[in-house]
């Protein structure tokens, strides 16, 4: 018996823009019930990779499979359809709507159920924002929400179209550390939930507390992959990315640990 293909499988993958290579010949899988962590110096091809996925960029070589599904060359709204949910690096919620009605939209338009009732589309809405902590906060305009409560929006219109495999884009950028553990909690309960997780992070902690695997990217080409333990110890990936300094502090943390 052949073993079940993973939830999302990418072959080869190659971008360009001009005579940038953003991506080069990337493969990799997420398996069903995983959260991998995608990191990388700034410009390393993160944010690419999931515009490739979501169907907003077409390949210029390679493949994206959805299980035995081949999704890339598909429409964005067709692979939201499949249930790939996705947030943005830059925030974009309608600003002239309350945090309700942002989330409600993302249930109406992003939905299988094509043809959501409005009352079902809040009924859904209501429900996602109790799960990312924004219940209290429901009514509010966006525009007054903080920058972590609208890093949860984010997460929240992205849950709203159901998705199976959820693709988070540095949603703890500009979060104090408290914050951060605030939102990690979150990622726990949305995955707890039954939700695949891809999410594209510089903030090591997050990595380390919520990451089963972790791809590393460095320009455009996967440089190492593997356990979060494992790969944070590579002097590739210390000399690349992370840098001395981490390695150091790393080295005096475990220290102490003994
Ligand atoms: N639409 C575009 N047009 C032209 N070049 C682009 C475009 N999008 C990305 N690039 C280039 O592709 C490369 C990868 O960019 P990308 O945004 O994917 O990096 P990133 O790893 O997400 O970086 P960061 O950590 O800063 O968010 C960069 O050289 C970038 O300038
Ligand atoms: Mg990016």
């Amino acid at each position: 018996m052949s073993e079940a293909a993973p939830l999302l499988a990418l072959r080869g993958v190659t971008k360009r823009f001009g005579g940038v290579n953003a991506l080069t010949n990337v493969s990799f899988h997420v398996a069903e019930g995983e959260i991998l962590g995608i990191i990388g110096p700034n410009g390393a091809g993160k944010t690419t990779l999931l515009n490739c996925v979501s169907g907003v960029y077409k390949l210029d070589a390679g493949s994206i499979q959805l299980r035995d599904r081949r999704i890339n060359g598909m429409a964005p709204h067709h692979i939201a359809g499949l249930g790939i949910g996705r947030t943005f690096q830059v925030v974009k919620p309608f600003q002239s709507m309350t945090v309700r009605e942002n989330c409600a939209v993302g249930a109406l338009f992003g939905s299988r159920e094509a043809h959501m009732a409005p009352k079902a589309a809040f009924a859904a809405a209501d429900e996602i924002l109790e799960l990312v902590g924004l219940a209290p906060k429901a009514r509010l305009p966006v525009g007054s929400l903080t920058i972590p409560d609208r890093k949860r929006l984010e997460v929240a219109r992205a849950l709203a179209t159901k998705p199976r495999l959820l693709l988070l884009d540095e949603v703890m950028a500009g979060l104090n550390p408290v914050e951060v553990d605030e939102a990690l909690e979150m990622i726990r309960t949305v995955h707890g939930n039954g939700v695949t997780i891809v999410l594209i992070e510089h903030v090591m902690r997050v990595v380390v507390g919520v990451c089963n695997r972790v791809v590393v990217l460095h320009f455009g080409e996967v440089l190492a992959e593997g356990e979060p333990g494992t790969v944070l110890h590579d002097s590739r990936v210390i000399e690349a990315y992370l840098g001395e300094k981490y390695a150091q502090r790393q080295a005096r943390a475990e220290k102490r640990d003994d």
